[in-house]
């Protein structure tokens, strides 16, 4: 069987991080961003975290002068990041939990729990015309919330799937994966827009990939950690590989 075609949106932050540890303008992530196009991704993601760790607020309009992709702007339920978001007008904005002292997003946005601070962001974003997507876990109380919400897009968290195949979890991953493929039914039933992020690699991707209901995949870290080694333009073809392999012929 053959599904609809799967995005990818390339996460550049992590062009940011290494240009940061050194304090000057290399390497560019609006370079990447215009690299990414040519190479086939679909979108660009990036995270204006609050402590401005890797991207960082002239990254915004640099990003877009180089590229004609969509930007997709993570950013944290605060008042700082809306304000910001209302005036760049990405085309989405992913709304994702955030703490200072995490190495990177740990879980998703607890939405049933957040639900009075949540919404409100949800429909200023969506009043300015920013198409908003929140970042769950994967579970049907979290999709139902979002849903409740009026939020168009999931993306379903994919770390812990990730972590459980890497610790060689068989059980554990595949447990997993049931959940992300359970909640992505249970959105679409619903009308919402399935993505999926974090923590994907070449060899992670293809289950998640094969969801039938997923219509796009945030993926940073790795593509970044083997452009190191092949470029960004291979790194990239290879992940739309893997995607399109796993979503079958064309
Ligand atoms: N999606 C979201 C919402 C994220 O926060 C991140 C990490 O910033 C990603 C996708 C990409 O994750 P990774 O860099 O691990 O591929």
């Amino acid at each position: 069987m053959t599904l609809v075609r799967a995005r990818l949106g390339l996460n550049i932050d992590h062009v940011a991080t290494i240009r940061n540890a050194r304090g000057g303008a290399h390497p560019d992530p609006a370079k990447a961003a215009a690299l990414a196009q040519a190479a086939g991704a679909d979108g660009i993601t990036l995270h204006l975290r609050e402590d401005r760790r890797h991207i960082r607020d002239h990254d915004l309009e640099a990003v877009r002068r180089a590229s004609k992709l969509p930007i997709n702007l993570e950013m944290a339920t605060t008042e700082e990041m809306l304000a910001i978001a209302l005036g760049f007008r990405p085309h989405a904005a992913c709304l994702v939990p955030e703490k200072r002292e995490e190495r990177t997003t740990e879980g998703g946005l607890d939405v049933a729990r957040l639900h009075d601070q949540v919404e409100p962001f949800v429909q200023r974003l969506r009043d300015a015309g920013i198409r908003v997507s929140l970042f769950i876990e994967p579970s049907k109380v979290q999709v139902a919330v979002a849903e409740a919400m009026g939020a168009p897009v999931v993306e379903l968290h994919t770390g812990k799937y990730v972590e459980l195949v890497f610790a060689g979890d068989k059980s554990g991953a595949a447990a997993e994966l049931k959940r992300l493929q359970e909640a992505a039914e249970h959105g679409h039933a619903k009308g919402v827009e399935i993505h999926v992020g974090h923590g994907l690699t070449y060899n992670t991707v293809r289950p998640v990939a094969a969801i039938p209901e997923v219509r796009e995949l945030n993926i940073g870290h790795f593509i970044m950690g083997e452009a190191l080694f092949v470029g960004l333009e291979a790194a990239v073809k290879r992940m739309r590989q893997e995607i399109d392999i796993a979503r079958g012929p064309a």
